[in-house]
């Protein structure tokens, strides 16, 4: 019995060394993958990370959503339509909002803009959009990166921006 309880003890106190040293290792390997992160980041990789390709398509999808960019400088932007459908039943663009601009309120008043491209005429709530484009066309913006913060991009064609918005992260 003693035995035992000596062995059920040792079990334990060995449990809790491994499950400690197996939470060690996950922080280092966490921090080196961080330190990886920022070693990509700063030896040249400025223009791919501010350079942004994002895709659209016929199944009303963008191709990403979350956008990241770095602080303070240039961002540019590609939106490419790859689907095949003309911009009057499929057209897509990309709008990214202020901070304090409300999604719903934006992708609403957007629908009545047809004759601006489904931009409202007047507003105040975009930071940078393309022009709205069809399948097989692109659209290229470049503007300068707002403040550090998240932000919201859209597609405003009506009925898209439920399936197509993301995140547009300035970091
Ligand atoms: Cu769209």
């Amino acid at each position: 019995m003693k035995l035992y309880s000596k062995l059920a003890a040792c079990l334990f106190s060995v449990a809790i060394i491994s499950c400690g040293d197996g939470k060690k290792e996950k922080k280092e390997e966490k921090f080196q993958y961080e330190q990886e992160q920022t070693s990509t980041k700063t030896s040249g990789a400025e223009e791919s990370q501010n350079n942004v390709v994002i895709t659209a398509n016929d199944m009303m999808k963008f191709s990403k959503n979350e956008i990241k960019v770095k602080a303070g400088e240039k961002v540019t932007i590609t939106l490419k339509h790859v689907g095949k459908l003309d911009k009057k039943v499929m057209g897509h663009n990309l709008v990214i909002l202020k901070a304090d601009a409300d999604l719903v309120d934006f992708a609403t008043a957007a629908t009545s803009a047809v004759n601006n491209e489904y931009i409202p005429e007047g507003t105040d709530a975009v930071i940078a959009h393309t022009k709205l484009i069809g399948g097989g066309e692109s659209d290229t913006i470049t503007f300068d990166a707002p403040a550090a913060g998240t932000y919201t991009f859209l597609c405003s064609f009506p009925g898209h921006f439920a399936a197509m918005q993301g995140k547009f992260i300035v970091e």
